[in-house]
């Protein structure tokens, strides 16, 4: 007999008054790193911003190539310089931001496939989950409790 295996995924949504002063600050720090993206191509902005469980806070951009698919997302090189630097410190919260060329206004933003991918492997590797906090066009923010939220059946064991 087959089974289905079924997730339910839900995000919640916040109003940026609603949020713990350490969150803003996260997102702020996401923010700010978008403004310095390389993305000459896209002209689309994104920054991410990373706490670890040392109390570090991390951030980083996306950088292009002209090669286009070269480039690297915000979110792949914020946990890559984390894990990289400080592999004994858990990754807890994740941030993300970005805006389209000079416009001041965020664009709403999620995290792409391959980052979802990423973001997988580090909760596997530490044994809990990331909690992702994206800032939407509104100015409100969208967490994630965790990536399976976003990405529930990611290449891992699903079991686990
Ligand atoms: N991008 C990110 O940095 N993070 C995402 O999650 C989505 C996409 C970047 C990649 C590329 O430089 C630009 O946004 C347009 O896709």
């Amino acid at each position: 007999m087959s089974k289905k295996i079924e997730k339910t995924v839900s995000l919640e949504s916040f109003e940026w008054n609603e949020l713990d002063e350490n969150i803003q600050d996260l997102v702020e720090q996401a923010r700010l790193s978008a403004l310095k993206a390389y993305a000459p191509y896209s002209k689309f902005h994104v920054g991410a911003a990373l706490l670890l469980d040392n109390g570090k806070l991390l951030s980083a951009n996306n950088q292009e190539n002209a090669s286009f698919p070269v480039g690297n997302c915000a979110e792949r090189v914020v946990l890559g310089f984390a894990h990289a630097n400080h592999p004994e410190a858990k990754p807890l919260k994740l941030a993300i931001a970005a805006r389209k060329g000079d416009e001041k206004k965020p664009v709403s933003v999620t995290p792409c496939g391959f980052c979802r991918q990423t973001i997988t492997e580090y909760e596997q590797r530490y044994g809990q989950p990331i909690e992702i906090f994206m800032l939407a066009a509104d100015g409100s923010v969208l967490k994630a409790a965790g990536i399976d939220e976003l990405l529930p059946f990611g290449f891992k064991d699903l079991n686990g």
